[in-house]
């Protein structure tokens, strides 16, 4: 049996939960947090509304003022140096826009910067294309708490800074849609990478749940945060059904 893997889900401002956790006790961050992209979206006043239903813009949890955003941001790795272990990853994913002012902060935070990568989708939805280039990459940046380096499963690999996978598939969208949601092969390239069995991972920003539905397959413990109620839901069932094919999986 892998029942000893724990998983803890809060429906809650991840800067209050990270206020109860331990000092050091997680292994590896590996999140997704906003963006800021959202209100400088609409104030450019795209379409995209009108194109996409699911449009995240909309959704109100990336429509902060840039100055809003930074210092929660920075109150959030604050916290993040506290609670991370002594050379433990942390992998934020990031527009590119705004990668300058995460290594910034982090750096701040007496986070050591690694890596600047891309992660390319290979089938993004071709919106204006006749117009300009189609928006197909995101970028993610690597740093290693108090330290210099950390666990780096290379296996002997040439590892690149880049990562090309397609957009989730159809059965990752079976509990509901995150507009924002990461494939799973995304999150278990870096899992696999930065982490080994039965550490703790956390994603304060989980949106539906992908590093924690990854973290249990792997066999890693996991902490979740979502603020958001809906997005909350889609995150737990996803998680409860893993783990229900865990369970089955280990009996047989
Ligand atoms: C970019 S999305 C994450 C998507 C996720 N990686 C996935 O695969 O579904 C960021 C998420 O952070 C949540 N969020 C925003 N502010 C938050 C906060 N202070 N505490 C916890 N969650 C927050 C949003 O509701 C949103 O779902």
């Amino acid at each position: 049996m892998t029942s000893k893997i724990k998983i803890q889900l809060y429906n809650n401002d991840c800067l209050s939960v990270l206020k109860e956790l331990k000092d050091e006790s997680i292994d590896l961050i590996l999140t997704d947090p906003p963006y800021n992209l959202g209100k400088f979206m609409k104030d450019r006043q795209t379409n995209l509304k009108k194109m996409r239903e699911n449009f995240f813009g909309e959704a109100g949890w990336d429509d902060l003022e840039y100055l809003e955003w930074k210092n929660h941001m920075d109150s959030f790795f604050e916290e993040a140096n506290r609670v991370l272990k002594k050379r433990g990853s942390m992998i934020i994913f990031m527009s590119l826009m705004k990668i300058e002012t995460i290594v910034e902060l982090a750096s701040k935070h007496k986070f050591y910067y690694k890596t600047t990568g891309v992660w390319h989708k290979t089938n993004p939805m071709p919106r204006n294309m006749n117009l300009h280039f189609i928006n197909s990459t995101e970028g993610w940046i690597y740093f290693v708490n108090k330290g210099k380096t950390g666990t780096f499963n290379n296996k002997g690999k040439a590892i690149h800074d880049f990562i090309e996978t397609s957009v989730i598939r159809g059965n990752e969208k079976k509990y509901g849609i995150h507009p924002t949601q990461k494939p799973e092969v995304l999150f278990e390239h870096f899992v696999n990478l930065l982490s080994n069995e039965n550490d703790v991972i956390l994603d304060p920003f989980m949106g539906s749940g992908t590093a924690g539905i990854v973290s249990k397959r792997l066999n890693r413990n996991f902490v979740g945060c979502e603020i958001d109620k809906e997005y909350f839901k889609i995150a737990t069932n996803r998680i409860e059904e893993t783990l229900e094919q865990q369970i089955a999986i280990d009996l047989d």
